[in-house]
């Protein structure tokens, strides 16, 4: 199969139908923008598992996502998407990166949920810009920041109440948009705990990549009961 893209944990190939590709997750993890890099032993079938549940109870709920069907342990078939050129990060608590923009503990509420935009460039280290930049700069129209606006935040409150369901507090979300064939923008990429920052309901415990990112234990036991909880609420 013809290579199309590899990235920092998928990789992407051509498929016999035209508007379908294979995505095929890897066990690289990273951080820092890729500073910081490991390989670990089933991290690729979790976050493929992940990502295929919760895309499918997306779709289901008529949210429009990339994703067609699991394949195997570690890959899954999507609809070919032109990608728009920003990461659009959704926030419900402070953590992360703003957490420390401003100097306050992480969990601390917000009055309602932000919505960030990053133009994806890796020599840029993907910048913060704002829908006027993006606009100025001939990167993207205002109505589409405003769309991925309104439909980031509709992906969020569909996430929330899936999560709650599971005993999960979904504290912050990246996500990646792109047109389908017909143009119509849709919800890419994956939705895992690599790219969400999601806390046992009771515990406040981290259940997602921030145990790598800040070497604080193994992850793959809590990308396991991630899975488990969805596996076992989805499926039933
Ligand atoms: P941040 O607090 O580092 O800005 O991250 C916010 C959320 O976005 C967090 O859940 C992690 C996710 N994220 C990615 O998935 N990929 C990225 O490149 C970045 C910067 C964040």
């Amino acid at each position: 199969m013809e290579k199309l893209y590899e990235g920092k944990a998928k990789a992407l190939y051509a498929t016999d139908q035209a508007n379908e590709i294979l995505v095929v997750y890897s066990n690289q993890a990273t951080a820092l923008n890729g500073k910081k890099k490991s390989q670990i032993a089933g991290k690729g079938a979790l976050n493929n598992e992940i990502t295929s549940l919760i895309f499918a109870y997306l779709n289901e709920k008529g949210i429009p996502t990339q994703f067609i069907r699991q394949v195997d342990e570690v890959s899954q078939v999507v609809k070919a998407l032109k990608m728009v050129p920003v990461e659009v990060v959704v926030r419900n608590r402070l953590a992360g990166s703003l957490a420390k923009k401003f100097d306050q503990a992480e969990g601390s509420p917000l009055k309602h949920p932000t919505v960030e935009y990053y133009y994806k460039n890796d020599e840029l280290n993907d910048p913060f810009v704002n829908a006027s930049q993006l606009s100025a700069l001939g990167i993207l129209e205002l109505e589409t920041s405003d769309e991925l606006e309104a439909f980031a935040l509709k992906i969020n409150q569909a996430l929330i109440e899936l999560f709650d369901a599971i005993d999960l507090d979904l504290i912050d979300m990246k996500f990646e948009f792109g047109w389908d064939s017909e143009g119509q923008l849709i919800l890419g990429d994956e939705i895992s705990p690599d790219t969400c920052r999601i806390w046992d309901k009771a515990s406040q415990q981290k259940m997602d990549k921030d145990n790598f990112r800040h070497d604080l234990g193994d992850i793959i036991p809590v990308y396991q009961e991630v899975a488990q909880r969805l596996r076992s609420y989805l499926t039933k």
